[in-house]
């Protein structure tokens, strides 16, 4: 490819959905852009360049976009973001909102639901606390293929290995051919849509909880600031935004701040005494080794 079209891939790429392309991503750009090239009946990526150059290409790029984001995601991710849910916001927001009884959670990063999913089976397993509230789940991502797996539920059986603990599998999920598929009734609690991290925010009202995870480490650090701007104009003043494990705040934002004791949870600056307020910490779950159960150790 030549330089001035690797220069506009780069370009487009950041101004549409805030990829940051460093240093020298060639191989990167050609292993994901030549089936793109091919379905689209170009040669090559130059080719590919020139047509997508063109001002009435907007599916094209679309297309491009797409290609090139990374969707690696499982269920239970990293495992304590969905402890510290568990321990911590959880009872924190149950109590801040028992008169309205109502919650919004966001996944702004969803991927192919792993994320959002895990989230709606955990609060199947606290339905006895939830009777009578009205419990919202968005997930969202820039992809529309990852969302459209998402909505179909749909995973093999490598992917329902990857941090899904066995109970939940017996419990949540039913066989279908080679695959698995989520029930019904957790489906309907995730609502997919695409949305772009980098459009306005304002119509998606206010969140109790974000998780924002392993989509900023994609961005530079003015596309990193300028999405927690957002975020933190999307958080109720007393929510909670959670970043994925290799994600800091240090040097990014300071309109969060970490909350003690919880790695990867943040407050709005200023709300720390109320998430330190929280309940005591309890016991941390843990996957048991083999049967993958969530058992409190
Ligand atoms: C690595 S996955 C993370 C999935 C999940 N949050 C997790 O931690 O397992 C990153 C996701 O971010 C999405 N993404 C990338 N840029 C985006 C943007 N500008 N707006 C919304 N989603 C974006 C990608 O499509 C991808 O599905």
């Amino acid at each position: 490819m030549t330089p001035g079209g690797y220069e506009y891939l780069r370009g487009m790429l950041h101004e549409k959905s805030g990829l940051a392309l460093t240093g020298d991503k060639q191989y990167l750009i050609e292993s994901r852009l030549i089936p793109v090239a091919r379905r689209h009946g170009h040669a090559g990526l130059d080719e590919l360049v020139r047509a997508a150059r063109n001002p009435g290409s907007e599916a094209l790029r679309a297309d491009i976009v797409e290609a090139m984001t990374t969707n690696e995601t499982f269920f239970f991710r990293d495992k304590t973001p969905f402890e510290h849910f568990d321990n911590l916001i959880l009872p924190a927001l149950l109590k801040a909102r028992s008169n309205r009884r109502r919650l919004r959670i966001w996944c702004a990063a969803a991927s192919t639901g792993q994320e959002p999913y895990s989230l709606a089976m955990m609060l199947d397993q606290n339905a006895h606390k939830l009777a009578g509230w009205n419990i919202e789940i968005l997930a969202t991502d820039i992809s529309i293929e990852v969302l459209e797996k998402a909505k179909a539920g749909l995973y093999t059986q490598f992917e329902v290995q990857r941090g899904l603990p066995i109970n939940y599998l017996m419990k949540y999920f039913k066989q279908v051919g080679d695959m698995w598929q989520i029930a019904p009734t957790i489906r309907q609690k995730v609502k997919f849509a695409p949305f772009n991290l980098l459009a306005d925010y304002a119509a998606l009202g206010s969140f109790d909880v974000v998780f924002c995870r392993n989509v900023l480490i994609y961005f530079d650090t003015e596309t990193k600031r300028d999405v927690l701007a957002r975020m933190a104009g999307s958080l109720a003043p007393d929510g909670y935004l959670l970043l994925g494990a290799a994600e800091t705040m240090l040097g990014v934002s300071e309109r969060f701040e970490g909350v003690a004791g919880y790695r990867g949870v943040h407050a709005l600056k200023g709300q720390g005494d109320q998430a330190a307020a929280a309940p005591a910490r309890q016991q941390p779950f843990q996957a048991e080794a083999g049967a993958g159960r969530l058992r409190a150790v």
